[in-house]
């Protein structure tokens, strides 16, 4: 049988074949921009909001799915900091998502032995997300499989001009001088200080962005866009991106 073809948690069957992968090469960490619910909602004649919900559906699916093929780390990039832009009712329903989300999943998250963490601002988030949020990470701290690193209220150049005041403030002080300025050092600035840098960017939707997300942890990852909505990103997407992956050559500026 093809070692990729198993069954996850207690019952439900992937949809799709795992691929046969090189199980010497899964990416560590997958980062994801969820691009795109609002399109798949449109295309449907549904509200923008529809396919926001369709999107979190498929949260549970993806993180199953990278799970299975040995993925350490899934951050999904959820909410950014420019997406407080958007019409009220829109973020509103966006920031009632995990509301609905953590109370349904988190115990097959904890059946597979998922932890769940945050990357971001918790300024401005409501009080009820962020409470959910908070006690899901609390719940899931002892984990230790795949981390689910929802990116939420995060922005890159928000992040990375907080690390460099907080680090002008330790040098102020005397805790580090200027010659340990760094890239390493740097690195334990930002918010993603305990998490390695991804090694895979999937975007979905057809965009070929960044958008703020991860602009200095993404730089030396394989990027992988993809047409597909996220809504209707399955698991066999996933794994073709990885697959994808296994056959880029990362230099890292070698050759
Ligand atoms: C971008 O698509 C997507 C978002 C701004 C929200 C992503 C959030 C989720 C998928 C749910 C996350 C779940 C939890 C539990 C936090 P878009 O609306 O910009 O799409 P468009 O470009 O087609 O308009």
């Amino acid at each position: 049988m093809n070692p990729w073809k198993r069954w996850f948690g207690n019952k439900e069957p992937l949809d799709s074949t795992v691929p046969e992968l090189d199980a010497d090469n899964i990416p560590n960490h997958v980062a994801v921009i969820m691009d795109g619910n609002g399109r798949w909602a449109q295309k449907r004649g549904l509200p923008r909001v529809a396919g926001h919900h369709a999107g979190m559906k498929n949260v549970k699916k993806i993180t199953m799915a990278a799970n299975e093929i040995g993925v350490k780390i899934l951050t999904l990039y959820a909410f950014s900091t420019e997406n407080w832009k958007r019409p009220r009712d829109e973020v509103d329903f966006l920031m009632k998502l995990p509301l609905e989300f953590f109370p349904k999943e988190i115990d097959e998250l904890i059946r597979n032995n998922v932890q769940i963490r945050m990357t971001g601002w918790e300024e401005g988030l409501p009080d009820a997300t962020l409470k959910v949020i908070k006690d899901a990470i609390a719940r899931t701290k002892g984990n230790t499989g795949l981390i689910l690193n929802f990116a939420l209220n995060y922005g890159s150049r928000k992040e990375m001009i907080a690390g460099m005041k907080a680090m002008l403030g330790d040098i102020e002080q005397g805790k580090i001088s200027i010659e340990e300025i760094s890239e390493q050092s740097f690195s334990q600035y930002l918010l993603t200080s305990e998490l390695p840098d991804p090694d895979l960017m999937i975007r979905t939707s057809g965009e070929q962005r960044i958008s703020n997300f991860m602009l200095w942890q993404l730089a030396y990852s394989e990027l992988c866009f993809t047409e597909s909505y996220w809504p209707e990103f399955t698991e066999q997407h996933f794994f073709d991106a990885v697959k994808e992956y296994q056959s880029r050559a990362r230099r890292y500026g070698g050759l």
